[in-house]
């Protein structure tokens, strides 16, 4: 609540520069106000002359197909090739530009041209279709932030096969799910991972995934923190061995522009994480015209997307979105604090990086960090800034724009989803004054209204239901092997218009601000996790009856997890146990999943049908008075001992 009565009160306004003004892609409100209405009216105009600037292999014949929107069709009837959009586009003018300046955590360093990109996205993509991968088929990648991450994602878009990026700090049993789901057949993964100086063992946690899995016939391994594997002969592959031999000549795979490009697995209101279906042709045109007009991507930019690829935000701001627009990037393997505080800043001054986007939560570690980390390296390369994930404070966004942007860095808030491909919602850096906390306005092509349940728009202020009504290039084609679930999560509350389970409201100038989930996702750290998710997992454990999930507000991570769990008889000390379930959410998602907090409980507050009343645990987690009806509670005792134990 406190966030929400903050962003409420917000008044301050930052409009841009007249010198960043002048030489933005977008220059003016009328521009702005022009492109917006021809989007929106007449989407067949705007899209096509946005798509125009793509290599097509073969011209679409239609730009959108009228459909119920959550079947609208993009660029029908064309062809291209993504990593052909990526690289090859590329090569004649620019060839030798740097596409990747990487910084290992270690603090080994690595330069790629988009030719050298392009020689080894070639071989890669001879290796993999050697081991038999082709068109259609499903590749898991499991690796760090290293080069060969951008590669495997590229070498699989030149084949026509379909990556699932599976984020590199999920533990085996959560990848061993996403490769079960997409029927994935190769692997490309490394040896391990450097964080904060440990390695892990990636390679360890592969080979625990495909125990009883014969149908992945192939795991390639990239060298990279040198311990020791196990092998298995005939399956597993050095990937430095197998590139050795392989040609550098490989024609990018003809794709429909409806062809899936890839699946990205996200959390919903279930325990079962969804497959996100992205289209090659609508993606790509979104990716490429937000990525250059939200970031203002010039020549001689040098843009830093801290996301890991595991995430949409890598996905669509480290390697398509970028790379289809030739941009020089910074890639950074490790953590923000490894081996010291300051290790962003130092490398946005070694590489003098002039666009930075990261996350609400890095930035709020930073501020508690210490401004003595920023000083002493020189920022002054950065002209514009970005934050995605969650909502920022205000406090947070004040810090970013004094401490790193100089006061001189228009912030861009960009509000979008692993559903949606491309940023929604967002500042255009020369043209809209900024908010601290507000996302602003739509993006090109982007319909986003305030709606009641009943889909009734709400006025000024209000806060209600985001939703999207038109259709636009880079959205979500489906769930992978669930069309019912699609259906029935994005495009059932109201006909034809896309639910993207936020809350949000819209001020007196057009502004949104977002509320946060609506839905049972708790956002920790910018990363979407399904209470229920977490709560499969605790019940899985043998000293568990029962388990509610909830998040609570975290000045750090945005909200942390709190569990309520009923032990079942005899299991030890109440601590050890804590400790283990934790440790066992751990094992059984990943890091990013484990409780900030047990909470042992006799029994959990339920309605007379047996329903948890998971908004009373969410007021007690958060230490707040419920204002919700608790006459319908089954057991009142329960809810005075819940209270009793948050004293
Ligand atoms: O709740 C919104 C929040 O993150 C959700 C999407 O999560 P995910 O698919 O993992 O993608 C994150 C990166 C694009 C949204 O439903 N969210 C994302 N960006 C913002 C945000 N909330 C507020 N402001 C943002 N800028």
């Amino acid at each position: 609540m406190s966030q929400i009565e903050n962003v409420l009160h917000e008044s301050r306004s930052f409009p841009p520069s007249s010198e960043f003004r002048e030489q933005a892609h977008v220059s003016s409100e009328e521009q702005y106000q022009r492109m917006y209405a021809e989007s929106i009216e007449e989407p067949e105009v705007f899209w096509d002359r946005v798509a125009k600037n793509l290599p097509w292999i073969e011209p679409y014949q239609t730009v959108l197909e009228p459909a119920e929107a959550g079947r609208a069709r993009w660029f029908g009837g064309g062809q291209l090739n993504a990593s052909a959009v990526c690289l090859d586009q590329h090569l004649e003018h620019n060839g030798d530009k740097v596409a990747l300046l990487w910084e290992g955590e270690p603090g080994d360093s690595r330069s790629l041209t988009y030719a050298e990109l392009h020689r080894d996205v070639c071989r890669l993509a001879n290796v993999l279709r050697e081991r038999g991968v082709s068109k259609g088929d499903r590749v898991a990648i499991y690796m760090p932030m290293i080069p060969e991450l951008a590669m495997a994602v590229l070498a699989c878009a030149r084949l026509g096969a379909i990556h699932s990026v599976v984020f590199g700090g999920f533990s085996a049993q959560a990848l061993a799910d996403r490769i079960d789901d997409g029927q994935c057949q190769a692997v490309i993964t490394a040896d391990g991972a450097w964080r904060r100086g440990k390695v892990l063992p990636l390679k360890r946690e592969v080979d625990l995934a495909l125990e009883g899995r014969p149908e992945v016939h192939t795991v390639l391994t990239v060298r990279r923190t040198e311990n020791e594997v196990a092998w298995q002969e005939g399956r597993d592959v050095w990937f430095h061995e197998a590139m050795e031999g392989a040609s550098e000549e490989c024609a990018p795979e003809p794709m429909d522009s409806e062809d899936i490009l890839f699946l990205l697995y996200t959390s919903g209101s279930t325990g079962k994480p969804k497959g996100i279906m992205h289209s090659t042709g609508g993606y790509m045109v979104g990716a490429y015209l937000s990525a250059r007009y939200v970031f203002d991507l010039k020549d001689d930019d040098v843009f830093w997307c801290t996301a890991d690829v595991g995430w949409i935000t890598g996905h669509s701001y480290i390697v398509y979105g970028p790379m289809a627009n030739g941009a020089t990037q910074v890639m950074y393997e490790g953590a923000p604090n490894a081996p010291h505080e300051g290790r962003f800043w130092e490398i946005c001054a070694k590489y003098k990086v002039s666009v930075f986007y990261t996350a609400p939560t890095a930035i709020r570690a930073f501020m508690k960090w210490g401004d003595e980390h920023v000083e002493g390296h020189d920022l002054s390369s950065l002209r514009l800034l970005g934050s995605v994930g969650e909502p920022i404070n205000p406090e947070a966004w004040m810090w970013y724009r004094r401490t790193i942007g100089g006061e001189r860095c228009p912030i861009v808030d960009t509000w979008w989803q692993t559903e949606t491909g491309g940023i929604m919602l967002t500042p255009l850096p020369g043209v809209t004054a900024t908010k601290p906390g507000s996302c602003t306005r739509p993006f090109f092509g982007v319909d986003a209204a305030i709606l009641d349940e009943d889909g009734n728009r709400l006025p000024t202020n209000a806060g209600g239901l985001l939703a999207i009504r038109k259709p636009w290039p880079s959205m979500l084609r489906g769930i992978w092997g669930d069309a019912e679930r699609f259906e029935e999560t994005y495009w059932s509350k109201w006909p034809g218009v896309y639910f993207p389970g936020d809350g949000a409201r819209v001020d007196e100038d057009g502004c949104f601000w977002i509320l946060g989930r609506v839905d049972d996702v708790i956002n920790v750290s910018g990363h979407r996790l399904s209470t229920m998710e977490v709560e499969s997992a605790l019940v899985a454990h043998e000293s568990v009856v029962e388990a509610a999930v909830v998040g609570r507000p975290d000045d750090l991570t945005g909200q942390a997890i709190v569990a309520f769990v009923t032990p079942g008889k005899g299991v030890g000390t109440s601590e050890e146990l804590k400790q283990a379930l934790q440790e066992h959410v751990a094992a059984e998602i990943g890091k990013l999943a484990r409780p900030a907090e047990i909470r042992l409980t006799d029994a959990l507050p339920k309605t007379r049908s047996g329903k948890i009343m998971r908004r009373l645990l969410r007021d007690i987690a958060a230490g707040v008075e419920t204002v919700q009806d608790i006459s319908t509670i089954e057991d009142q005792d329960v809810l005075v001992k819940l209270r009793g134990d948050d004293q």
